[in-house]
């Protein structure tokens, strides 16, 4: 493939991602892989993706979708997976290999401002575009990445109240513990800044996408094989986890109270298979005009 990797330039939200969220994300790959693949799943089948078609994959992680993309587009097509972390990519380069799936390649690059070429025929994020510093210009800046009719596709977390699996343990850690200040080091916007349509309709039509449709996607969850794995899980990634994480000294003090709670109200959600709450997602797509 001709792309090429440009130094990444590190914003504080992709400084943020490398530093704290790697390993985090590393530490807990099952959950969180096994849990988004519960929403591509629904929109796979669904997705504008043909045999010989090029595809970019942005925001990629760990690239478990690129490479299933890859699988579908086939031989004669090619996915290029993006994302910020190169430790992110390491995984889906070795899975790739393991796989024995030859037409997937990743590159490490900010997606808000990697200089693609029009020359890809679908444009996917699971997840991957909520994180953006300034949404419509990455956006757009995806959009380039399109041949004139190309399609793009991403998936965005729906409200936090549409969101138990986050939510919930939120609502609990903060009994306990003070919000984030505004001065806080995050992710970026954050998982439920995509949440409403209206708003997203509209970056979308600013960034110059045609014939922009959202579809609810509702799926379980699971947070952990069991009550502790997913108290540690919710202590360590997301919204609770970041009420935790910027808590600091005063998180540890109430560290044994907090797990109490939040072990006592997850284990009402036990399942044979593992601790499971409800998510809901937009599919979201455009078109770039022909
Ligand atoms: C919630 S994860 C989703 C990962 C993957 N798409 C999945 O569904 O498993 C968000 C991903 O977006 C990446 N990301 C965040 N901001 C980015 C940026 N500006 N450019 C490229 N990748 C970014 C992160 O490194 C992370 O891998």
């Amino acid at each position: 493939m001709s792309q090429l990797a440009p130094q990444i330039e590190r914003n504080e939200y992709v400084e943020f991602w490398n530093d704290i969220l790697v390993p985090k994300f590393v530490r807990w790959r099952h959950i969180l892989v096994d849990g988004l693949t519960h929403h591509s799943a629904k929109v796979f089948p669904r997705l504008d993706v043909k045999p010989g078609d090029r595809v970019v994959d942005v925001g990629c992680g760990f690239g478990d979708t690129a490479i299933e993309l890859a699988r579908r587009v086939g031989p004669s097509g090619s996915v290029l997976g993006v994302d910020c972390c190169d430790a992110f990519l390491e995984y889906g380069r070795n899975d790739a290999a393991k796989a024995g799936v030859p037409n997937v390649e990743f590159v490490e690059a900010d997606v808000q401002t990697y200089p693609f070429r029009p020359e890809f025929d679908f444009c996917f994020a699971r997840f991957g575009t909520q994180f953006f510093e300034n949404p419509v210009a990455a956006l757009r800046n995806m959009r380039t990445s399109l041949k004139p009719g190309g399609t793009m596709t991403m998936i965005v977390w729906r409200d936090i109240a549409d969101n138990p699996w986050l939510g919930l343990p939120k609502s609990i850690i903060t009994d306990f513990l003070p919000q984030p200040g505004d001065d806080a080091r995050s992710c970026g916007p954050g998982p439920f800044s995509m949440a409403d349509s209206g708003v997203v309709a509209k970056q979308l039509e600013i960034a110059g996408y045609e014939r922009v449709e959202f579809e609810r996607i509702d799926a379980p969850l699971l947070v952990g094989r069991d009550p502790d794995e997913a108290v540690e899980f919710q202590l360590a990634i997301g919204p609770a986890g970041e009420v935790f994480r910027e808590a600091g000294e005063l998180a540890q003090q109430r560290r044994e109270d907090i797990v109490a709670a939040l072990k006592r109200e997850l284990s009402r959600h036990e399942t044979p298979e593992g601790i499971v709450l409800g998510s809901s997602s937009w599919m979201v797509t455009g078109k770039n005009p022909e």
